[in-house]
């Protein structure tokens, strides 16, 4: 947005965090948890510190969350000043109000975000912004109600309320700084208030109504996490990589294909058990990860990997799908040889390779071919795998 030429004189943020996220549950917050990979707060802040328009932040606190706050937030972004909050989410925004009108500079205007919602998109701040800076006292962004709405009762429907004339409230909200103020402190101590604008209301003022947006919604409930990625087009994705190993057979060497061990005239030659089918799935997981390949993770000169089972490559690569919030949706594996057949060992390998990656056997295809005789398989001289693994990433 261009520079304002309006009212404004100096805009300061205020993002709630001091919330118990209760009714989200968790481990922690749910401001402080992870929504598609960054920390909800991280990202409401970082929006808030983005708009040009806004000169400060200040970030409300419970008692005793400054270390979980300032862990989310984003390494790069400025840090902003932590003010601790109160029981009630009004007590934490007049403690901010108070933080704020103490500063040698206090704002003309403030803005009033819930840390706990994510995403502001720069255009519905643009809109709160322009109506402030044109003289309004305080704007809101708001949804229209789309469903029928009725009253209950009894668990009977009574009549439809009017929903054209029905609301629903989001923040970012906009205010005058010194009216905020005087709303706060005109407040009943014993009532509660859910926003600030029905404060400013209460003191007699006008408050605008601004489109808001969905993408601003709340994260009230576990389930939001999910939905509110999505509005914001940070669904899962899914992602797939290929792999692709070759292992020369030797007569008398065990045989170890799939995860188990196949009996045979001849067995597979390598630095690790050389379960080629293993190696393969294991690169293209990793593929689908990006994260390099077999060799980089187990370095053939690395005397610790002589001889090893190759389950623990598999293993290793199923960590690190977890370690990415990801997982591991379908593989499909082909095994290249003229010997042995393949088939009566499918399902045990299956079993195993899903034992093995936590998932269940119907995500993990094994099947075979032959070369027609043709080429090193053909010749018997070695088996060749292919494997394609497709994983889901986020929430
Ligand atoms: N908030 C706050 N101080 C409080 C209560 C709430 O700063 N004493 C903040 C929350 O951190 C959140 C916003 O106000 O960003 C909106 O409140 P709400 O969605 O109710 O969050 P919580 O109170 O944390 O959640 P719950 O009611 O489920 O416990
Ligand atoms: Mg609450």
């Amino acid at each position: 947005m261009a520079p304002h030429m309006g009212t404004i004189e100096r805009l300061a943020a205020i993002v709630l965090a001091a919330g118990k996220g209760e009714r989200a549950g968790g481990n922690r917050p749910k401001q402080f948890q992870r929504i598609a990979g960054r920390t909800v707060l991280g990202r409401a802040v970082r929006s808030l510190q983005q708009a040009s328009e806004v000169a400060e932040l200040i970030l409300v606190v419970g008692w005793g969350d400054e270390a979980l706050a300032l862990e989310a937030l984003e390494d790069d972004a400025p840090r902003p000043r932590l003010v601790g909050g109160g029981a009630r989410r009004q007590d934490s925004v007049a403690s901010a109000l108070d933080e704020l009108a103490r500063s040698a500079t206090p704002p003309s205007h403030v803005l009033i975000h819930d840390g706990a919602r994510p995403f502001v998109p720069s255009d519905a701040l643009d809109r709160l912004v322009a109506v402030l800076d044109s003289g309004a006292v305080a704007a809101i962004p708001v949804l229209p109600v789309a469903d029928t709405l009725v009253r209950g009762a009894g668990g009977m429907a009574g009549e439809v309320v009017q929903r054209d004339t029905l609301f629903r409230v989001q923040t970012p909200q906009a205010f005058r700084f010194d009216t905020l103020r005087a709303a706060h402190a005109a407040w009943p101590q014993d009532r509660t208030a859910t926003d600030d604008a029905q404060m400013v209301r209460a003191l007699g003022h006008e408050v605008v109504l601004v489109a808001g947006d969905q993408r601003m919604e709340k994260i009230t409930l576990a389930e939001d996490f999910a939905r509110v990625a999505v509005l914001n087009g940070m669904g899962p994705e899914f992602r797939t990589g290929m792999g692709y190993d070759v292992h020369r057979l030797e007569e008398g060497l065990p045989l170890w294909l799939g995860g188990i061990e196949v009996a045979h005239s001849h067995g597979l030659e390598g630095h690790s058990d050389a379960d080629v089918a293993i190696h393969a799935l294991v690169d293209a997981i990793l593929g689908a990860l990006g994260e390099g390949d077999i060799g980089v993770h187990f370095p053939p000169s690395d005397p610790q990997w002589r001889g090893a089972p190759s389950f623990r490559f598999l293993e290793f690569v199923r960590d690190r799908v977890a370690a990415r919030n990801a997982r591991i949706t379908h593989v499909d594996l082909t095994i290249i040889c003229e010997a042995p057949r393949i088939g009566p060992h499918r399902d045990r390998m299956r079993a195993r390779l899903a034992d093995i990656l936590s998932i269940d056997p119907d995500r993990i295809s094994v099947k075979a071919t032959t070369t027609e005789g043709l080429g090193f398989t053909g010749r018997r001289e070695g088996i060749a795998a292919q494997a394609i693994a497709t994983i889901r990433v986020g929430d």
